[in-house]
């Protein structure tokens, strides 16, 4: 197994495929743990794993919680709304405390970009060993979330062992508000860096002609260009795609009316089964939840397990964020006994 160098995960925009691997083969070996009557490891026993959401979240904060318990550590959970932040504590001086604490690895969500990356420096300036996991910060990353959607399109090629050769060539659809979008942003870093091609296709409010800049950009520790292309309608981007992944309308995010309604919307670039007729016929469909139903897709689609994988992408998260845990948990050094 290739060492694991990297000390936070706070974006994918520099990951290597050969890291991608590591995290496939790390989640498989736990998505195969988790299958075991006793679900759980003692990886990172005694170490202390604090998810500090500063934004709401079902999914991903059980999810990171859920992994940290299965790996044995100790969990804390801050949430914004009842926590002293309501009484003027800065979010470094929160993080600070929870270091005061023991806190071994930080889980961190944030409405803004880059709090994530600033704890990171912060923890870092302060002489600390603290890790730091970025669980979505603002419009700009959502690497967990990217590699469990990465596990789950590999794991359909390749049940028994996902690697990315299950994903090189395959033509994905990115589609919806990709605008603000965090889960697309990861997920372009690392579908492309895994060999596909990438076809991302939105409403122009929506779809910033910036977002082509990416496209035959170099990935890293590969020879290879990343493959990108932007539409600003739904056809060319369905046309034979093996996996179309649909993203929700962050209406708390838009400023201004950047949609004419919902129901235009949805005709224009909602899915639906008739719709996924231009695609391959064994396509898959990806959505990181929480979904608008009979917005970005219709009912019927989303609860159709012959194409939807919604709810693998949800089972397969614990197993990839104990990977994640795991990788760079495993690299604190042990405490010495004074
Ligand atoms: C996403 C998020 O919060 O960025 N959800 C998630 O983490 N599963 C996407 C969204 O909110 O639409």
């Amino acid at each position: 197994m290739s060492e694991w160098q990297r000390r936070h995960i706070l974006s994918l925009a520099d990951f290597s495929p050969a890291e991608y691997e590591t995290v496939l083969r790390t989640a498989s070996g736990f998505a195969e743990v988790l299958q075991r009557r006793n679900k759980k490891v003692p990886t990172l026993q005694g170490q202390v794993v604090t998810t500090l959401f500063f934004e709401p979240s079902t999914r991903t904060r059980s999810s990171f919680e859920l992994a940290a318990k299965r790996l044995s550590a100790d969990t804390i959970n801050f949430a914004a709304s009842s926590s002293s932040l309501s009484k003027g504590e800065t979010i470094l001086d929160t993080a600070r405390t929870y270091l005061a604490m023991g806190s071994d690895i930080m889980v961190v969500r944030h409405a803004q970009a880059g709090v994530p990356q600033a704890i990171a420096r912060e923890m870092e300036r302060l002489g600390t060993q603290v890790r730091v996991l970025n669980a979505g910060d603002g419009q700009h990353e959502h690497p967990s979330q990217a590699l469990l959607d990465l596990f789950t399109i590999c794991s359909v090629v390749q049940p028994e062992q996902p690697s990315l050769s299950a994903i090189a060539g395959k033509k994905v659809a990115i589609v919806g508000d990709i605008l603000h979008s965090r889960v697309a942003r990861s997920n372009i870093w690392s579908l492309t860096a895994a060999g596909a091609e990438v076809h991302l296709a939105a409403p122009p409010t929506l779809l910033p002609p910036e977002f082509a800049q990416f496209a035959d950009t170099p990935i890293p520790g590969s020879n290879a260009q990343r493959q990108l292309h932007v539409h600003w309608e739904l056809e060319p981007a369905l046309e034979n795609a093996d996996f179309v992944m649909t993203l929700r309308l962050q209406q708390e995010r838009m400023s201004q009316s950047l949609l004419p309604s919902l129901r235009e919307y949805h005709r224009e670039f909602g899915l639906t089964r008739d719709r996924l007729r231009a695609c391959q016929p064994t396509v898959k469909l990806l959505h990181p939840g929480p979904v608008n139903r009979g917005v970005e897709l219709s009912s019927d689609l989303m609860e159709d397990e012959s194409i939807s994988l919604i709810q693998p992408q949800v089972t397969n998260g614990v197993a990839v964020r104990m990977a994640l845990l795991y990788l760079i948990g495993a690299a604190v050094p042990a405490a010495v006994p004074a």
